[in-house]
């Protein structure tokens, strides 16, 4: 079945969506995105989705082509009029189609940014068996660019990482850069030691996760400790238990790095906790 997708305006059927080949989101990744999960048809996290949506935009110059107000109607209509009970909707913002192929930036004035949404289904989203068992995960060189604090549609890179996690048959891959972890693929990462949650520091090195958080503040709220600091893969490896956050696989416990097994090889009760908190408490704010 065909999904209706939002362009510029419109609700269209998905096959009858089109983008100029000038997009600049098409020839220059000049565009820049935000994923939010559903979960029982209403919205995770999505003032946190809107105000990292803007900074990302701010950051490189671009305005928003739609009222917040106008943002939420549009993802509420979408999961409506495509019935998703659980899923994604996906937003992207490009700098608009200036008619031919340019490195300059178009004047603003006269070319408007683009806006495209669509939803993605997946029933059963809190529910996956991925996380009884936990991810594996490899690490691979950080070799993205260093605004990685902007929500691009740069992806190429981490879908290499995607690649070699799949090539090496495990789950996904954390990024290294100068010996220390930066981030999983497509989700922040997090190691636990004696009992303290240990992730990197806020900088332009990672994307501020709108689930890394919701996910800290009420680890902070259940009396856990938090270290915000960057960590080696050697000190994951001798962690007591690791996990991954991010809108589509919320917490997500990872048992095994580069080949050692954390712990008993299963999901730690950290991890396991804080997934629970988090669907909860987010279910109960969700919009
Ligand atoms: N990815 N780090 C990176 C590199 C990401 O791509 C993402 C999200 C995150 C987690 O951010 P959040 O908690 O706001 O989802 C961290 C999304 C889900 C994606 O690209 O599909």
């Amino acid at each position: 079945m065909s999904r209706i997708v939002y362009v510029n305006g419109d609700f269209v059927p998905e096959e009858d969506a089109k983008v100029s080949v000038f997009d600049r989101g098409f020839l220059m990744a000049d565009a820049v995105y935000e994923v939010t999960s559903v979960l029982d048809g209403r919205l995770l996290d999505f003032p946190g989705h809107v105000a990292r949506l803007h900074r990302s935009l701010s950051e490189l110059g671009m305005g928003c082509p739609v009222s917040d107000d106008d943002l939420l109607a549009i993802h509420r209509d979408l999961v409506a009029r495509n019935g998703i009970v659980d899923g994604l909707v996906y937003l992207q913002v490009t700098r608009g189609n200036p008619g031919d192929r340019d490195f300059v930036f178009p004047d603003p004035a006269v070319v408007r940014p683009g806006i495209v949404m669509f939803t993605q289904a997946k029933p059963g989203l809190a529910e996956s068996p991925a996380a009884r068992t936990g991810w594996r995960v490899i690490s691979i060189p950080d070799i993205r660019w260093g605004r990685r604090d902007i929500k691009t549609v740069q992806l190429l890179y981490p879908s290499m990482g995607k690649m070699m996690a799949k090539k090496a048959g495990v789950d996904d891959a954390w990024f290294v850069e100068e010996g220390l972890v930066t981030e999983g693929t497509s989700n922040n990462a997090y190691i636990v030691k004696d009992g303290c949650i240990i992730t990197r520091d806020l900088s332009s090195d990672i994307l501020h996760g709108i689930t890394r958080a919701a996910v800290l503040r009420f680890a902070r709220e259940a009396q856990m400790t938090v270290e915000e600091r960057a960590f080696t893969i050697e000190e994951a490896k001798a962690a007591d238990e690791a996990f991954v956050t991010s809108a589509s696989a919320f917490v997500m416990p990872v048992v095994e790095i580069d080949g050692a097994r954390l712990g008993a090889g299963t999901p730690g009760p950290v991890a396991t906790r804080l997934r629970e908190i988090y669907l909860e408490e987010s279910r109960k704010a969700a919009i």
